[in-house]
């Protein structure tokens, strides 16, 4: 019997022609143009700033680097303590928490969104609580009012990972506004691409200022701010007030060419949004929900990616949807899009204990039967209809 191949990557075409055309235009000047960050980049800034409704926003060279900025940024302004994370973010979420002296503290998913947890989220809470740094899992959003409203009423600062989220809403208003500071990703997989990228964006300004320096060495010209300035270089007379090093920090600066790609692709997110919640829309109405989760929240959601996620675990039907899917050419990441439940990688084992993973079932569930696939603007009704179909016809007892 043939095999359709579905030919279906977890990204596709997400650089465009008109993408590349505007980085020719932008080389081909008459005056070769400046490559390091310049600017493009302070454009880049002032536009996405406009698009999610922030006051500032700084571009850096990943979403872990937005990760690690966020953290730190928080470490100066804040002090070091207990930050409450999810078990299934990206690595980055945890390891830029640790990395900057931070004791992360985890609570399960909400199966129903992917992300954190509420209740389990305010049982967390101690007097050693820095924030809650939350994942938005693959364009679901993750808050809701009572989080909300305790966060706000403990004065615990909520940060919000939008890596794979953008332009996602609660109650109307877009993911990233609602936390002290919010991270976006720009790697090729995301809903939009720079190659590699990432921006960290605030309404606070003090922080803005700390962000602009933590992402080019710690260096105090790098402020904007003319008081913060001139307060470094009177209380440091000795030092030349272009090499004033206020943090131990990084470079995690972008370029020109990144920031010229990011300005011709959010001309197109909006639509291309659209096209995916369409999508993601049709993929869960067809899919058997006998068989899958269905009933994910999806008022506000914004997704890059179909989420699978088997109803029961059965390592049978399992196994058959891996072998179906690839048969089909379906390109898929099984523990969703970060690689499942944190706490059974190594790099939090040797932290924890190896026993910890097992306090948070609903993250396992999704981390052994749980699976990304890609939902990108141009995919195909029928290609979609092709997929639920056989999706829905694989067998749940007998290995394939
Ligand atoms: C939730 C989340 N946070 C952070 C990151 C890190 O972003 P990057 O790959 O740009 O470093 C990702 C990347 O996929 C992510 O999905």
């Amino acid at each position: 019997m043939s095999v359709p191949n579905l030919n279906w990557p977890l990204m596709e075409n997400n650089i465009v022609a008109a993408d590349l055309k505007a980085v020719v235009a932008f080389l081909q000047q008459e005056t070769p143009p400046i490559l390091t960050q310049s600017s493009q980049v302070k454009l880049f800034e002032k536009e996405w700033s406009e698009w999610l409704g922030v006051k500032y926003s700084v571009f850096v060279n990943s979403g872990s680097s937005a990760n690690l900025l966020t953290m730190a940024a928080l470490r100066e302004t804040a002090g070091t303590g207990e930050v409450i994370v999810p078990t299934l973010p990206r690595v980055s979420d945890i390891a830029s928490a640790l990395q900057c002296g931070f004791e992360p503290v985890f609570v399960d998913i909400n199966p129903r969104t992917l992300g954190m947890d509420t209740q389990q989220v305010l049982e967390k809470i101690t007097p050693r609580t820095k924030a809650v740094f939350l994942t938005h899992i693959l364009g679901y959003n993750a808050l809701d009012d009572i989080l909300l409203n305790e966060l706000s009423a403990r004065k615990i600062p909520l940060i919000e990972d939008v890596c794979e989220s953008h332009g996602a809403t609660f109650h109307g208003r877009k993911l990233g506004t609602f936390g002290l500071m919010s991270n976006f990703s720009f790697y090729y997989a995301h809903h939009m691409s720079t190659i590699e990228g990432g921006i960290v964006c605030t309404n606070d300004e003090r922080l803005y200022q700390f962000l602009r320096m933590l992402r080019s060495h710690g260096m105090v010209r790098e402020a904007e701010s003319v008081e913060l300035k001139k307060s470094y270089a009177s209380n440091h007379a000795d030092l030349n007030p272009d090499f004033i090093f206020a943090f131990p920090a990084y470079n995690v600066r972008s370029t020109e060419i990144n920031a010229v790609i990011g300005r011709a692709q959010l001309k197109r997110l909006d639509e291309n949004n659209q096209a995916r919640t369409d999508n993601l829309n049709l993929f869960l109405e067809t899919l058997n929900p006998e068989k899958y989760q269905t009933d994910f929240i999806t008022e506000g959601s914004c997704n890059y990616a179909f989420t699978l996620v088997l109803k029961r675990a059965n390592p049978i039907f399992r196994d058959n949807v891996e072998t179906t899917l690839r048969q089909h050419g379906v390109e898929f990441r099984r523990g969703s899009s970060g690689g499942g439940n944190q706490l059974r990688q190594p790099y939090l084992r040797a932290r924890v204990g190896t026993n910890e993973h097992k306090k948070y079932p609903n993250v396992d569930h999704v981390h052994f039967y749980g699976y990304y696939i890609g939902n990108y603007p141009t995919l195909e009704r029928q290609k979609i209809f092709a997929l639920t179909n056989l999706l829905n016809g694989v067998p749940e007892d007998v290995l394939l």
